[in-house]
């Protein structure tokens, strides 16, 4: 099975620069083109969050506008930047949840049982996870937890030591305005459920990896515009233009020991390809 990971689009209203500075719709086109030249296709792509920048309507539709060419099956979960109901209103079919409720659901049609997680907390910059959607959460794991799961959401639980993205990082408590981001529920679930094959997130805006209380956390660049690996105490909010890039996460049930495994996939014309010749011109194979 493959899985293609699309996070942090950040569409604006009017095709307007984010920031003032980066065309944020012309970077979602060419994720999508990318993506559409895979051979083979996807089974999925997977929408991280922070699908537009301030979550109103008309940001929606130029994503609507631009997905269009996106021919796959695909759904998100949304981002601090994303508001629920003007998401859910502009892609049903993508955030198969209740309207109204959080936008967190399962899907079953695929060799691996994937949970949608909505982390938002809406108006604030970091991420929840409250008693009520880790109780749901649970529910899901414990109805089969032999099954291969993979959890998608948009904030990673890790301390990336980037100061200004880690004020922003997941929280176990919607009324926990402190910033205590222990996340234990969480953890204590992973610690449970050992059928959890991975966790994809977005928000870093930059690629990470690490293993968090057992499970592997894989951290998707945006396709548009990183965050400046800035590890300094007290470093400013900055972004830059580093390459974008998509994932793409295989997972097979013939190969269990080595779980899902990830490949990034940069965005761009780059020279090549160009086949392997020794010194004196001969193929080598
Ligand atoms: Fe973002
Ligand atoms: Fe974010």
């Amino acid at each position: 099975m493959l899985i293609a990971q699309i996070t942090d689009l950040h569409i604006r209203a009017g095709r307007n620069l984010a920031y003032g500075r980066v065309d944020t719709a012309r970077a979602l086109e060419r994720a999508i083109d990318h993506v559409m030249a895979l051979d083979p296709a996807p089974d999925v792509v997977l929408f991280t969050g922070d699908i537009g920048d301030l979550g109103i309507a008309a940001e929606y539709a130029e994503v609507a506008d631009i997905l269009a060419a996106l021919t796959l099956p695909y759904y998100m979960v949304p981002g601090n930047h994303d508001r629920r109901a003007a998401l859910h209103d502009a892609f049903p079919h993508a955030i198969p949840a209740k309207k109204g409720d959080f936008l967190h659901y399962i899907l079953d049609d695929f060799p691996l049982r994937m949970i949608g997680l909505d982390t938002l907390d809406e108006g604030y910059g970091h991420g929840v996870l409250c008693q009520r959607r880790l109780a749901w959460l649970e529910n899901q794991l414990a109805q089969n937890p032999l099954l291969p799961h993979l959890i998608f959401m948009h904030h990673p639980p890790i301390t990336s030591f980037i100061a200004h993205m880690d004020a922003l990082k997941l929280r176990g408590e919607a009324d926990n305005r402190t910033n205590a981001g222990d996340n234990n529920g969480l953890a204590h679930l992973f610690r449970q459920y050992r059928g959890i094959v991975g966790v994809l997130c977005g928000h870093l805006h930059r690629p990470l990896h690490c293993v968090w209380h057992g499970v592997p956390v894989n951290v998707a660049p945006s396709i548009a515009h990183q965050v400046v690996a800035d590890f300094r105490e007290h470093g400013p909010a900055a972004f830059n233009m580093e390459p974008a890039a998509i994932q793409l996460h295989f997972w097979s049930p013939d190969l269990p020991e080595q779980g899902l495994l990830t490949h990034t996939s940069y965005i761009g014309d780059f020279a090549g390809p160009y086949p392997f010749f020794d010194a004196t011109g001969a193929l080598i194979s």
